[in-house]
């Protein structure tokens, strides 16, 4: 079968690889029909984690099950699923909590796995036309029968849910203002998030127009361009004191507008920490961060050699003097799909109004190029085998 296979920094290929089996009596095999590009997948991409060649990535994943292990008691095949970009056991004591994003079982020497994302275990991604799902009875939440929803029911794998995250992890009330740092698709997403659970004021921080766009028009948040002024006074005229919440949907490839380069995207105008200390700056004393957007212990093209190993100059004294609290970490998609996938099917919400794109496997090279140059209007990319 083909897949999306990592050949180098800024190159990916799809390529024949073996077709998965099952290889546990709990597994099944699904047809995917649809599978997304991640911001996280633009990590690896770029070269800047650890990820070798031969990778297939892939951990936006849903499809149709073809194949059922003997154990498997609750799907059968023709089911149509949607899987969490967390591979989980469902019974060590991280999962057993529900954080299930931290599950110490499928990925030994590490809590947490997924599908083809480098140190995430051995887990095949599903940019390809079939994947192998473990754990099969916990991992997947079934769908109705069809193919309705089909592009808002993918982003159940993560950004949705990723993007709820973020204003939990912020504990957000009703009410409540919220500053949201990137306006890509696990931005967007927090914003809409912040909507449907009833925040007041919402801004939104990124510098390419047609995401803020898409923010300020499904979202009703204030779109703020960090290029053409500071982000954080821009937010305090409007807004006062400072929000209440404030969420990082960027992390450690952030950019600063102070730095200056040739290209836009040169690695030499990023600042790992200049969205956490924005924040930080941002939300009033007593107010609470949610960090969704990642970081890593280990940066091969970091700016400088602290930033190499995941060591930020992060302002802490001023957190500690506002009294901040923050959470971080990856999304447990379980902990909200179920419900967010009936919110879709009830008409109460459609995050896919930010799917920008739904293109063959086979166009994968070319729309990883275009979604890593944040090309104006490629917002989210599906593909489909
Ligand atoms: N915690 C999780 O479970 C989880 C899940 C999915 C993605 N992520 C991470 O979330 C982050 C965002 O993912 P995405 O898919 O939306 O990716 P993305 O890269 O498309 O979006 C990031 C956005 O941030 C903007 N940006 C850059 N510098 C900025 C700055 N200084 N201030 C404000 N905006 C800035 C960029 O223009 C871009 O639009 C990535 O780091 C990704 O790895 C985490
Ligand atoms: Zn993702
Ligand atoms: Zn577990």
């Amino acid at each position: 079968m083909n897949a999306v296979v990592y050949q180098g920094p800024h190159e990916v290929a799809v390529e024949e690889v073996d077709e998965p089996e099952i290889e546990h009596p709990n597994d099944v095999v699904i047809d995917i029909t649809t599978t997304c590009i991640c911001g996280s997948d633009l990590h690896m991409y770029e070269g800047r984690t650890d990820a070798e060649p031969g990778i297939v990535f892939g951990h936006e994943n849903m499809g149709i099950v073809t194949e059922v292990g003997e154990a498997v008691s609750t799907l059968e095949e023709g089911d149509r699923i949607v899987l969490p970009f967390n591979v989980a056991c469902g019974f060590c004591r991280n999962c057993e909590n529900g954080k299930t994003g931290f599950c110490t079982n499928v990925n030994p020497g590490f809590a947490g796995g997924a599908y083809g994302y480098v140190a995430m275990g051995p887990y095949r991604g599903g940019q390809a036309e079939q994947l192998r799902v473990p754990y099969a009875d916990f991992n997947a939440l079934k769908l109705p029968e069809g193919d309705e929803h089909e592009d808002s029911f993918s982003l159940l794998a993560d950004i949705f849910p990723t993007g709820w995250h973020g204003t939990r992890l912020a504990n957000l009330e009703p009410g409540e203002s919220i500053a949201i740092y990137g306006a890509g698709p696990v931005g967007t997403m927090a914003a809409y998030s912040a909507k449907l659970q009833g925040a007041s004021d919402i801004y939104i921080v990124d510098r390419v127009p047609s995401r803020l766009d898409l923010a300020e028009e499904h979202c009703d948040a204030h779109p703020i361009n960090f290029e053409e002024n500071d982000p954080v006074e821009q937010i305090k005229d409007a807004h006062g004191g400072g929000v209440d919440k404030g969420v990082d949907a960027v992390g450690y490839q952030a950019i600063d507008s102070d730095k200056e380069a040739d290209d836009d995207y040169d690695p030499a105008r990023e600042n790992p920490a200049i969205v956490l200390n924005n924040l930080i700056q941002t939300v009033r004393p007593t107010g609470q961060l949610g960090i969704v957007g990642l970081y890593v212990p280990s940066d091969p093209g970091a700016p400088d050699e602290m930033a190499a190993e995941g060591r930020l100059g992060i302002d802490f004294g001023k957190l500690f003097e506002k009294g901040q609290k923050l959470g971080t970490g990856q999304c447990d998609v379980k902990q909200y799909n179920r419900r967010l996938r009936d919110m879709i099917i009830e008409g109460r919400a459609d995050p896919s109004f930010y799917v920008s794109h739904r293109e063959s496997l086979g166009d994968a090279p070319e729309m990883y190029e275009r979604f890593d140059n944040r090309e104006e209007g490629v917002t989210k990319v599906l593909l489909e085998p």
